[in-house]
């Protein structure tokens, strides 16, 4: 496997609509999509672009308390920094290349907010850091 582009950083929070507003306050963010749910995963995101290489910080909101993110915000009240997310060339090569070292991987590929196929590897076996691999999508 070969490491590709940070894609994004996934930040939990409380409230999109409060953090989308301090982005925007507070950081100059001007460029910000519209969010929207993913009711499989149980959580509603949007993406706030960066410059430049196009690196992406992804607000994530719980949609209920059965939502993963649920649990990481009552540890985490005022939100923080979830997991980071990188893109690979192939996602079935690099799945295969996580499992051949022995690294937990969290659940079945599936597709992403990006629409393109993604998993995340355990952070107990990613120096603590949970990571979403993510195939760079068509086009990039
Ligand atoms: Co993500």
């Amino acid at each position: 496997m070969k490491l590709g582009r940070l894609n994004h950083v996934g930040v939990a929070v409380p409230s999109i609509a409060d953090a989308v507003a301090h982005y925007r306050a507070v950081l100059g963010a001007d460029d910000i999509t519209d969010p929207f749910d993913i009711p499989e995963q149980g959580v509603k995101v949007c993406f706030v672009n960066t410059p430049g290489a196009g690196t992406q910080i992804e607000l994530i909101q719980p949609l209920s308390e059965a939502s993963p993110i649920h649990g990481f915000l009552a540890r985490n009240p005022l939100g923080g920094q979830h997991h980071i997310c990188f893109e690979v060339p192939d996602i079935a090569q690099a799945r295969d290349w996580f499992e051949g070292q022995g690294k937990r991987i969290l659940g079945p590929t599936r597709i992403g907010a990006h629409g393109t196929p993604i998993f995340f590897v355990h952070p107990k076996d990613m120096l603590g850091q949970l990571t979403e691999i993510m195939e760079t999508p068509h086009g990039h």
